[in-house]
C-alpha cells in the first residue's frame, strides 16, 4: 500500500489512510457548490447500500466525531417518553448510558462481563421483565475490548417483542456484515474515520425512513436534530450548517477505494488477515489476548501486558513509536492491557512489522517475563 512517511496508526480511528485519500483533501470546495453537494448525495447513497438498506433506510450525515452522531441518533429515534435497554459490556456501552442520562431518556442496563457478549435470550428476558422499554441500543463491536456483539441475534429478539433497535456500528461499519434487509434495525451509526478509512470529522446515521419521518420534535438540540438536517438536505441538497468539506471529499475518495477493493466482504477479509497475523505473531512472543478468538472482532485486539517489572506502557509505546507504529493504551480497569488496531489502510505486512517492532522494543527494555500479573477474571 502507498502510505507516505507517516507513522502507522494501529488505533481504531483516526487510522492510517491511503495517499489517495489524503490527496483528496488538497482542494477547497464551496459548501453551496452543486459539485460538492453531489458528492454528499453519492456518499449517502453508497453508505445505505453498505447495509443493504436502499428500500427502507436513508442516510443523514452529521458534522462532528462519532459520539455526536450516537447522541443525535438516540435523541431523534427515542421519543422523550421512551425507555432504552443497553446490554453493557464495555466503555462505549457505558458512554451510551451517559448520553441517555444527559438526554433525560429513561434507561436500563444488562451488565455483562467485558469478555462476554449479550445473547438474544438475555434481551428476551429483559424485555419481558420490563414492558416500559421501547428500544434497545447495541454497540456492535465494543471497541473498548474489541469484542463482537451478535447483532442478528439481538435484532431478532427486538423484533419478537416489537421494540426498536439502535446500533452503534462505529468500529464495525464496512468491515463486519450488517444487513438491515434481513433483520429490522431503526438506526445504524458510524463515522468517516473508521473502517471506510476516511479522515475523522463527520458521522452518519442510517435510519429507517418511517422512523425518521416520525421523529420530528424528539431532539433536545438544534445542532443534533437529524430530522431537521435531513429535511433541509432534501429541500436544498446542502448541509444545514458549515460542512466539513475536506473530510467529505476525502470520504468520497475512501469510499471509492472501499468499493474497488470489493466492499464489506473484502474489507472484512483483509482486516481478519491482519488480526490473525497480529495475534499469531504476538503469541509467538508470549503475549496473550484478553478475549477468546471466537468473539474477537477483526478491529482491535486487547493484549495482556507482560508481568515483567521492567515493563511499563509509556516507554514501551515510545519505543514502538520510534520504530514507526502507534499503539493504543488499554481501557480496562481490572487488568493491565494495551490495544493494537488492525483496521486502516494497512495489510498483513504492517502486522508482521509491528510484531518485530514490539519484539525489539521489549528486548531494549529488558522485558522477558511475558506472563501477565493478573489473568482475566
Ligand atoms: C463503538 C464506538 N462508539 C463510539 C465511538 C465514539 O466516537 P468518537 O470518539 O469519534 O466520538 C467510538 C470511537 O472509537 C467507538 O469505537
Amino acid at each position: 500500500m502507498i502510505l507516505g512517511n507517516d507513522p502507522i496508526l494501529l488505533t481504531p480511528g483516526p487510522l492510517t489512510t491511503s495517499l489517495a485519500t489524503k490527496q483528496a483533501m488538497l482542494r477547497d470546495w464551496g459548501s453551496w457548490d452543486a459539485a460538492f453537494n453531489a458528492i454528499t448525495a453519492t456518499i449517502c447513497r453508497d453508505l445505505v447500500d453498505v447495509v443493504h438498506g436502499a428500500a427502507t433506510h436513508v442516510c443523514v450525515p452529521l458534522q462532528g466525531s462519532g459520539t455526536f452522531s450516537v447522541e443525535a441518533a438516540l435523541a431523534n429515534v427515542v421519543p422523550r417518553a421512551g425507555k432504552v435497554l443497553v446490554p453493557q459490556n464495555g466503555a462505549y456501552c457505558h458512554r451510551i448510558l451517559r448520553i441517555l442520562g444527559y438526554l433525560g431518556r429513561a434507561h436500563a442496563a444488562i451488565d455483562i462481563a467485558e469478555d462476554r457478549h449479550p445473547t438474544g435470550a438475555m434481551i428476551d428476558e429483559a424485555l419481558k421483565a420490563d414492558p416500559a422499554i421501547t428500544h434497545v441500543a447495541l454497540v456492535h463491536c465494543e471497541t473498548g475490548t474489541g469484542i463482537l456483539n451478535p447483532l442478528p441475534e439481538i435484532a431478532e429478539a427486538c423484533a419478537r417483542h416489537g421494540k426498536g433497535l439502535i446500533v452503534d456500528a462505529m468500529s464495525s461499519f464496512g468491515a463486519i456484515e450488517i444487513d438491515v434487509s434481513r433483520y429490522p434495525v431503526d438506526a445504524v451509526i458510524a463515522a468517516s474515520g473508521k473502517c471506510i478509512e476516511g479522515v475523522p470529522g463527520m458521522g452518519f446515521v442510517i435510519a429507517r425512513r418511517d422512523v425518521l419521518e416520525k421523529s420530528q420534535g424528539n431532539s433536545h438540540s438544534l445542532a443534533m436534530d437529524l430530522h431537521d438536517q435531513w429535511t433541509y438536505m432534501q429541500k436544498t441538497s446542502q448541509w444545514r450548517f458549515t460542512p466539513p468539506t475536506h473530510v467529505v471529499a476525502a470520504f468520497r475518495a475512501a469510499l471509492d477505494q472501499f468499493l474497488a477493493e470489493g466492499g464489506q466482504p473484502a474489507r472484512g477479509a483483509r482486516y481478519a488477515r491482519n488480526r490473525d497475523t497480529l495475534i499469531d505473531g504476538m503469541a509467538a512472543l508470549g503475549f496473550r489476548t484478553f478475549l477468546p478468538r471466537v468473539v474477537q472482532a477483526p478491529v482491535i485486539i486487547t493484549f495482556h501486558a507482560p508481568g515483567d517489572p521492567a515493563y511499563a506502557f509509556k516507554p514501551f509505546y515510545e519505543k514502538v513509536k520510534a520504530r514507526g507504529y502507534i499503539l493504543y493504551p488499554g481501557k480496562l480497569t481490572q487488568v493491565e492491557t494495551f490495544r493494537v488496531g488492525c483496521i486502516g489502510a494497512i495489510d498483513a505486512n504492517e502486522m508482521r512489522n509491528v510484531v518485530s517492532a514490539v519484539a525489539e522494543s521489549l528486548k531494549d527494555m529488558g522485558v522477558s517475563k511475558m506472563e501477565p500479573l493478573r489473568a482475566a477474571a
